[in-house]
This record gives structure tokens, sequence and C-alpha cells, in this order.
């Protein structure tokens, strides 16, 4: 009797302890939607690289309750089909929890909605085009909108450099670029600065001198310009070849420290804004700069940043977020935790703010943070005060 007694606790601890390290071995599965190739490769790698030194940390902090996060990353090569598909199988085969991405507001406009019917979280950290958290409840993103950015960085562009009238250049045909533009234009018109030419490009285009030529003969102060690098980086290059000297205003899609790259000596005069700023010396920041240099050996951008913090605010949802194993109540939970979640990270105090769709009815949740306003100068984004 007393061996059976024994026996039977023997049993007892032996299950207690597999169930145990079964409970705390088990991965929480974050998808990663980002572009890994292609132009917008110039922000997604950095974003990935973000995310998995975040999730790192996270995990050798602990992890979220004992827990470790998983990152199912996919490459949506920054094409509005490909997110949709990469949305499609991190869902509905990979069956993460939440989806992190895409990286332009372009595919996120088209694969959002797919998480949104599917009642899974999207979280955008790089989109800032206008609308797209309209899509629903379950789109959120901490990428502060160019309709927040923008008055802020013209103010100050106008401040530094005498700005009195400018030329507007911007990509007709992507989501983020033409909605650059329009709160461009908003803005210039709030502050009653005129504009003397306003031109575009189109995806792909290599040649700008045609544009250029006319912005020069209308002789701006500056040249506004909503571009994704790819585009955004030449321009800057062939405006100095045909003789434009004059500052550019540039939104989300320019703040990256690979315009240095892509556009070497003739890359001074660039005035962007954005909650992080290498130069913020924050113990938050200062913490992220030297772990993302000491993996990756080269420097973050805003983009990286940005991504950073984002697995971190969604870690404090996760946090609060009791797991039951049903996977379609377990995604409603994260949803349900996120909106309250505020973070000091790398970007400096955040929190989210409700966004409507276009009725005005409650949406998805935007970023509700203060940008610095940086000017290039050498190889560096120097803040502005
Ligand atoms: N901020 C850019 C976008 O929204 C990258 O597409």
């Amino acid at each position: 009797m007393r061996q059976t007694t024994f026996a039977v606790s023997l049993i007892s601890l032996a299950l207690a302890a597999t169930f145990s390290a079964g409970a705390s071995a088990a991965d929480i599965k974050i998808g990663v939607a980002e572009a890994l190739s292609g132009g917008a490769a110039q922000y997604g790698v950095a974003i990935r690289n973000g995310f998995q030194l975040a999730a790192d940390e996270i995990n050798a902090a602990g992890g979220i309750n004992g827990n470790k996060l998983q990152l199912v990353v996919e490459d949506e090569q920054g094409k509005k089909e490909e997110a949709i598909n990469v949305f499609k199988k991190l869902i509905f085969q990979d069956n993460v929890l939440m989806v992190f991405g895409p990286t332009l507001s372009n595919s996120a406009q088209a694969a959002d909605p797919i998480a949104q019917a599917a009642k899974t979280v999207a979280f955008g950290t790089s989109n800032t085009a206008d609308g797209i958290t309209s899509i629903g409840d379950y789109v959120f993103r901490n990428s502060v909108t160019e309709a927040d950015v923008l008055p802020e960085t013209i103010k100050m562009a106008v401040k530094k450099s005498g700005i009195k009238k400018v030329a507007v250049l911007y990509g007709n045909d992507d989501v983020f670029t033409k909605s650059g533009y329009d709160n461009f234009k908003k803005a210039l018109g709030d502050l009653k600065i005129p504009v003397t030419t306003t031109e575009t490009f189109a995806k792909g285009d290599v040649d700008f001198k045609a544009q250029l030529t006319k912005i020069k003969a209308g002789n701006p102060d500056a040249i506004v310009l909503s571009a994704l690098l790819a585009e955004g980086a030449p321009i800057m290059v062939q405006a100095r070849q045909v003789g434009l000297t004059v500052p550019f205003i540039g939104g989300n899609g320019m703040n990256s420290v690979k315009v240095f790259e892509l556009a070497k000596d003739k890359s001074d005069g660039l005035y962007v804004g954005s909650p992080w700023s290498a130069s913020n010396a924050s113990p938050e920041n200062t913490k992220f700069l030297k772990a993302y240099n000491d993996r990756y050996k080269t420097s973050p951008d805003q983009f990286a940043a940005q991504a950073y913090d984002g697995m971190y605010i969604a870690a404090q949802a996760l946090k609060q977020v009791k797991l039951s194993g049903n996977l379609a109540a377990d995604r409603t939970a994260v949803r349900d935790a996120l909106p309250a979640v505020k973070w000091t990270g790398a970007t400096g105090a955040f929190q989210f703010r409700r966004a409507t769709d276009k009725s005005g009815k409650p949406a998805g949740y935007d970023a509700q943070q203060t940008p610095i306003v940086s000017v290039t100068q050498g190889t560096q984004f120097v803040i502005e005060k």
C-alpha cells in the first residue's frame, strides 16, 4: 500500500514536471511580414533586425510569463500581392497569434483587411499613410503618421532655412507617397506657403531631370519630396546635378541612414521628422543603439527603432493575456490588451490613440508620439531645435 502510494506520487510528480516543462516551453508564434528583398528592403531588413533583437532580449529576460516568443519571418517583397499571400500563410497555415508588418502602406492597405477579417492583430511599425488604421479594430501601428509629422517638419525647415515658397515632387502611384503629398499640400496651405511647381513620378522611374528642370525654373526655396528611398535618393542626386542646391523636406520614406549610402555626397540638407533620433541620449535609446550596433555591426535607423519598440509594446500586451489555447479567443484577447499599453522605449514615450473609419466610427489604433525634426549633414541626422 505504502509502495503504491509512493509510486502514484512519483507518477504525479513526473506528470506535473512534464506538464509544466511542456507549458513553459510553449512558444508564442508571432508573424513578421516585411520586405526583405526589392527596393523596400532598404527598410524591411532594418525592421526585421529590430524585431529579432527585441524578441531575443525579451526571451532572455524570461519571455512572456515563461513562454518564448517565436518569430515566423516572411518576405513580402514590398509588393501588395505578396503581402496578401504572406498574411494568408501566417494567419491560416502557421496559426500565428498576431502579425507585424507589412513594410509599406501600399501593401498594408491590401493585406490588413485579411487580418481584420480573420480577427487577428496586424501591427505596422512603418506604415505612415492616412487610412491604414481605418481598416478596422484589429489594425494597430506605432509609426507616427505623415499627417502628424509633416506640419512639424515644414515648420522647422521654414524656421531654420527661411523658406518662403516651395516646389512639390511626389510619387503618384503609391499609397504612402500619395498620402504624403495630400498632407504636405494641406500643411503648406495651412501655413500659407506658396507652391511654385508640382511634379510627379512613378515607382521604378530612374530619370527625374525633366521634373527637376521645371522645378528649378520656378526658383523655389525648398523641394517638398514625398518619396520612398528607391526614387527619393536618386532625386536628391539629380537635383544637385541640375544645379538645385535648396533643401529637401521629406516624409517618413526618406528618414533612413540608407540615404547616406544611396545619395552619398548629395545627401545634405534633407529635413525629416520622427519620434526617434540617433542623438537621443535617453537610457532606453542608449541601450538600443549599443545592442543593435553590437549585433548587426551597423547603425540602426528609425525603422529598426520603431520595430524594436513595436515588439516590446506587443510583449506588454501579451503579458496581460491569459492564453487559453483557443487561437481565435487568444487573438481577440491580444487585440483587447493592446490599446492600454504605455511604453517608453528607444523612440520615447508611447501610447495608442484611437483612429476612426471613413464614417467617423472608432476603428484601429494610431501612435501618439511627438516628432523630432532633424536635417542631414555629412552622414548624420542632426536634431534641429
Ligand atoms: N512610411 C512608409 C510607408 O508607409 C514606408 O509606406
